[in-house]
């Protein structure tokens, strides 16, 4: 991408990478993400009249998935800042009215006119400076039901100095500087101050990677 929002952000691909998304992910995860994602999708315990909100949604690789576990009652909105995965992701459910796709920035104030059951954030927030993040959690907030789910599927918390020294090295290499502080705060703490409570967290990919449950509470109504 050539006009890149946040400049360091690795989470806003270049054309070429956002085409070949999800065929990238497969190889450098040396296949081990189909099964991955299939679980954690699944950990998300999605009801079959659910509505749901797809933050960064990508190709639709996520949605698909989220798709399965709904009845012809369920509901599924994409929201992403990109053109060639809107094309990627319309292709995907041309044939599937529940679900929609909505281009829009995540990362500033937005109204879809509606409120979910669940909100999936997945491998988006890390890509954001921090300040940033705290708008995209603003938009969450605003569009989640009373008692609804917000889920973050991203990088775990972990102290980048206590990692082994190829980990550290490929997760540098790799990752762009904004994560390098997204996995080292307390997102439980932040999501709390937020009214945000009944957190729940699995752990996948040797616990570098993290489902975060967060459940909207009364304070988050106010
Ligand atoms: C690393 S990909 C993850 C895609 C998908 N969530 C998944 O897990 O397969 C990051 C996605 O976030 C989108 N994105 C980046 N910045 C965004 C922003 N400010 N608002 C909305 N989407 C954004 C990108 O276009 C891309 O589709």
């Amino acid at each position: 991408m050539t006009n890149k929002i946040y400049p360091d952000s690795g989470v806003e691909l270049t054309p070429f990478i956002a085409k070949n998304y999800d065929s990238v992910m497969n190889a450098a995860s040396f296949g081990l993400y189909k099964g991955f994602i299939k679980k954690a999708i699944k950990n998300m315990a999605i009801r079959p009249e659910d509505h749901l909100l797809d933050l960064g949604c990508g190709t639709g690789r996520n949605a698909a998935l989220m798709a399965g576990y709904l009845s012809e009652k369920g509901k599924i909105t994409g929201v992403d800042l990109s053109e060639v995965m809107e094309k990627q992701f319309n292709r995907k459910f041309k044939n599937d009215p529940r679900v929609s796709f909505v281009r829009q920035r995540a990362d500033i104030p937005f109204n879809l006119g509606e409120k979910f059951d669940k909100i999936l954030i997945s491998f988006v927030i890390h890509g954001f400076p921090h300040e940033v993040r705290l708008k995209v959690l603003e938009n969450v907030v605003s569009h989640l039901k009373p008692g609804g789910e917000f889920f973050i599927l991203d990088f775990a918390e972990f102290n980048m100095a206590e990692m082994p020294a190829f980990h550290r090295f490929v997760f540098k290499t790799i990752e762009c500087k904004y994560a390098f502080d997204f996995v080292e705060r307390d997102w439980k703490q932040i999501l709390s101050g937020y009214g945000f409570g009944n957190f729940k967290e699995t752990l996948y990919m040797k616990k570098y990677v993290r489902l975060l449950k967060a459940v909207k509470t009364e304070a988050g109504e106010k």
